[in-house]
């Protein structure tokens, strides 16, 4: 198979690097605005390159895109590449406005086509883990999400994530990932979503540093994210990119604690622990025991993080065969509404229902 990559910076890269080490893959093609982007990469990896995405998307040979250009080109470039006949592997987040992923999921649904939305997490083994549990009933019916993230201000000034016209918001941005989470694990639909954020520390962002946010869904189940940009160790590039050095110790923190009704879990990133209690009823009271305490070791840091490899691995395999997406995209499509939804509801003070907020 040919796999076309339409944007070349980090997360292209990533990609291209990915496609070189899996079976079935016999060429890349890469596309990118920049030429003095695309040259570098074209050069580092020994691949054909463009800046013309129709050349891509006009050759008969490459069955498959995945579109990592910065948040703009989301749209435009996943319809197109549908309309192309191409199988779409769409980075998060999904557009800049919920309209434009409304049609994006609608050009797939139209055309019949493949559409993923790289919400990677979902193969990476930290939280399959949970997602496993869940699925074994051991957590019974999951009724209470919690999850603390506190990353260092690692944007540098000028970039397209720091404005809301081009990254569509810092929820959607960089959060879409942990509220897509409880939302796989919970299996109901979030009915309202309420953020509360203090003035931005880092004044030069155009987009909100801070976060508490909380959404309820239709059975009853509440998730609470709470999110703060700052003052973690500044670390160059995104800290969990980086699978070498850890950033345990220095204020860097991303944990989950999962309660069902049978049992919970509790997940943290930088202190590589997964533990899970199980819950009975005694005589006398309720009960929780200690029941499983896992870990991992460093080289396997990637497929705990963001396991972008099996993702990349999975989607050419699922286009191989025929097969539909891991997610289909109107799944996706509901974990963007309520990141628009949650930064709707920053932006007014209120509590925004999802029935309300569509448009
Ligand atoms: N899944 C994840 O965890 C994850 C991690 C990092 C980035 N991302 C997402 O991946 C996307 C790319 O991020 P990045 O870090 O690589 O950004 P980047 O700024 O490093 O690279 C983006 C590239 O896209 C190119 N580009 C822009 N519009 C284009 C178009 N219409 N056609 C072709 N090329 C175009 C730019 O020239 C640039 O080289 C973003 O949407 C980002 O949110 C996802």
């Amino acid at each position: 198979m040919k796999v076309g990559v339409l944007g070349a910076g980090g997360m292209g890269r990533t990609v291209i690097e990915h496609l070189h080490k899996i079976d079935g893959v016999e060429a890349v093609v890469a596309c990118d605005l920049s030429e003095e982007c695309l040259a570098d990469v074209c050069e580092h990896y020994d691949i054909d390159g463009t800046t013309d995405v129709e050349e891509i998307l006009g050759d008969s040979d490459v069955p498959l895109v995945f579109v990592t250009a910065s948040t703009l080109g989301h749209k435009p470039l996943t319809v197109s590449a549908l309309e192309a006949g191409k199988a779409v592997m769409c980075e998060k987040p999904m557009a800049t406005k919920l309209a434009d992923a409304r049609e994006m999921v609608e050009a797939a649904e139209r055309t019949g086509g493949f559409l993923q939305i790289g919400f990677e997490l979902r193969y990476s083994l930290l939280y399959t883990k949970v997602k496993e549990w869940v699925d074994q009933g051991l957590l019974g019916e999951v009724m209470n999400t919690h999850c603390y993230y506190a990353t260092s201000a690692s944007r540098p000034k000028g970039s397209w994530r720091n404005r809301k016209s081009s990254s569509g918001g810092m929820f959607g941005e960089k959060l879409s990932h942990y509220v897509d989470l409880p939302r796989w694990w919970v299996g109901a639909k979030v009915s309202s979503v309420y953020s509360v954020c203090a003035p931005n520390v880092i004044s030069h962002y155009q987009v909100r540093d801070n976060y508490h946010t909380t959404y309820r869904f239709d059975n009853g189940a509440v998730s609470h994210l709470s999110f703060i940009m700052g003052p973690p160790a500044t670390f160059e590039g995104d800290s969990l990119q980086n699978v070498v050095s850890q950033q345990q110790g220095d204020g860097h923190a991303l944990s989950y604690l999962v309660v069902g009704t049978k049992g919970a879990a509790a997940i943290s990133v930088f202190d590589r622990t997964i533990k899970r209690w199980a819950f009975s009823k005694t005589p006398e009271r309720f009960q929780s025991d200690w029941v499983e305490d896992l870990t991992w070791e460093e080289p396997e840091d990637h497929f705990y993080f963001h396991n972008t490899f099996d993702q990349t691995a999975d989607i050419v395999r699922r286009v191989t065969e025929g097969l539909p997406p891991m997610t289909p995209p109107r799944d996706s499509y509901e974990t963007t509404r309520l990141c628009f939804a949650a930064e709707e509801s920053a932006d007014t003070g209120r509590i925004v229902t999802m029935d309300e907020f569509d448009a």
